[in-house]
C-alpha cells in the first residue's frame, strides 16, 4: 500500500468527522498500525460466500476487512466504480434505519445498484408466500441477497432455492455479523494496539457487555468475534439480569477461549473496572421484543473508568442517557459512522471486486 497524500489526510480527516457528537475516530492511524499490504488471501476467501455468521470469519479476515475499510474511508475511491454492474437486493422484514440504509449507501456510493424491499408486507409474504420462493424469484433479480427477518430459522428457508450469495442483517435472536466486523472496526481505530497479537499490556482492554446474548444478536455477534482477539482483551465481564445468558451458540466458543470470561448482575460494581462498555436495548423472544431492565441504564454520572468508552449497535432506548452523547464516553455514533465503509469492504470481497480499488 502507498503512503497518504496530504490530500489524502485531508479527505481522511473530514470523511471520518462524520459524526456530530462524542469521540472522532480516524482510520489513518489504524492505516498506520497495519503498516503493509492489505492480504489479499483473506479478502479472496470471502468471494461468493454467505455472510451468514461471525464464526466463518477469523482474525485474519476480521483485520483484512478493517484495513480494506479504512482505505475506503481515507480515499476517494468513488471513481473507481468498483461495484459497477452489480445488484444488491435489500430485503428487510423487519424494521431497521442503520443495516439497510447504510448497505445501501454502500453500495450506490461504489456504483452499485439497490433493489430494496424496505418492508416485508409488499412483498408476496402478504398473501402468503414463502421465503423459499422468494429466495428462488431472487435469483434472477440481483447478485447478492441482504436479509432481515424476526425470525432465526429465515436464513436457512431462503436458501432452499436461493443461489445468490446471502447477507445475514439481522435474523431473531441468531445473528448480526455484519454489524460485530463494524464494532471491531471502530475499536481498532479507537485503539489501533488491538489489532496485534502482542498488544501491550496496557493498551489491552477489558470488555464489558451488557445484556443477553443468548437472545440478543447484536451482542452475540460481538462477543463471537471478541473471543478472537485473545491478545487483545484481557478479560470479559458479562453484565445480565439472568444467571446463563450465554446461550447454546456460544458455550462452547466460551468455554475454549483463553481470555478470562465473568458474569455479574452489579452494574454498578463492574463499570469503574471496564475499558470498553457494550451496551444494548433490544432482546428477542420468539415474535416479539424486550428492552433492557432499568438497572442497566447508563447516564453521565454513571461510574465510568477514566477514558472508558461505550459502544451501542442502536437504536437506543432508555439504557443510554443521551446526556452521555456529548461526552468522551460516546464511541457509539463513531461505530455507526464506519458502517458504510466496512460494508463496501465486505460487498467488494465477496463480489471479488476488491482489485478494482485503487490503493490496495
Ligand atoms: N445496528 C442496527 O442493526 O441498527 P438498525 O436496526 O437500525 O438496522
Amino acid at each position: 500500500m502507498n503512503s497518504l497524500s496530504n490530500q489524502q489526510v485531508s479527505e481522511a480527516l473530514s470523511a471520518s468527522a462524520a459524526n456530530s457528537k462524542g469521540q472522532k475516530l480516524s482510520p489513518l492511524s489504524l492505516l498506520d498500525a497495519f503498516d503493509g499490504n492489505i492480504d489479499r488471501d483473506a479478502l479472496k476467501s470471502l468471494a461468493g460466500q454467505s455472510i451468514l455468521n461471525p464464526r466463518q470469519f477469523d482474525r485474519r479476515t476480521v483485520l483484512s476487512i478493517a484495513q480494506l475499510a479504512a482505505l475506503l474511508e481515507s480515499r476517494n475511491v468513488e471513481m473507481d466504480k468498483p461495484l459497477d454492474g452489480k445488484i444488491a437486493i435489500t430485503a428487510f422484514f423487519e424494521p431497521s434505519t442503520r443495516t439497510r440504509l447504510s448497505f445501501e449507501s454502500a453500495v450506490q456510493r461504489l456504483d452499485g445498484k439497490v433493489l430494496s424491499v424496505p418492508d416485508g408486507q409488499v412483498t408476496g409474504i402478504a398473501k402468503g408466500e414463502s421465503l423459499a420462493d422468494i429466495g428462488e424469484m431472487f435469483n434472477t433479480y440481483g447478485d447478492v441477497v441482504i436479509m432481515r427477518h424476526p425470525e432465526t430459522d429465515s436464513m436457512d428457508e431462503i436458501r432452499k432455492n436461493l443461489q445468490r450469495p446471502l447477507i445475514n442483517a439481522g435474523n431473531g435472536s441468531g445473528h448480526h455479523p455484519t454489524q460485530a466486523l463494524i464494532d471491531w472496526y471502530a475499536l481498532l481505530k479507537w485503539r489501533p494496539e488491538l489489532h496485534s497479537e502482542q498488544c501491550p499490556p496496557e493498551k489491552r482492554v477489558h470488555l464489558g457487555i451488557i445484556g443477553t446474548p443468548g437472545s440478543m444478536r447484536a451482542v452475540k455477534s460481538f462477543l463471537r468475534l471478541s473471543l478472537m482477539f485473545t491478545g487483545a482483551v484481557s478479560k470479559i465481564t458479562l453484565v445480565s439480569e439472568m444467571a446463563d445468558p450465554v446461550g447454546l451458540d456460544l458455550t462452547e466458543p466460551i468455554e475454549q477461549s483463553p481470555i478470562p470470561i465473568e458474569i455479574t448482575n452489579d452494574v454498578q460494581e463492574v463499570l469503574p473496572q471496564l475499558d470498553v462498555v457494550y451496551v444494548n436495548s433490544i432482546a428477542f423472544l420468539g415474535d416479539s421484543y424486550r428492552n433492557l431492565d432499568s438497572r442497566y441504564s447508563l447516564d453521565a454520572s454513571s461510574p465510568f473508568k477514566d477514558g472508558a468508552v461505550i459502544m451501542h449497535p442502536l437504536a437506543r432506548n432508555a439504557e443510554l442517557s443521551e446526556d452521555l452523547d456529548e461526552t468522551d464516553h460516546n464511541l457509539y455514533f463513531a461505530q455507526a459512522a464506519g458502517a458504510v465503509f466496512v460494508r463496501q469492504a465486505l460487498l467488494a470481497a465477496v463480489w471479488d471486486r476488491t482489485d478494482r480499488i485503487s490503493g490496495i
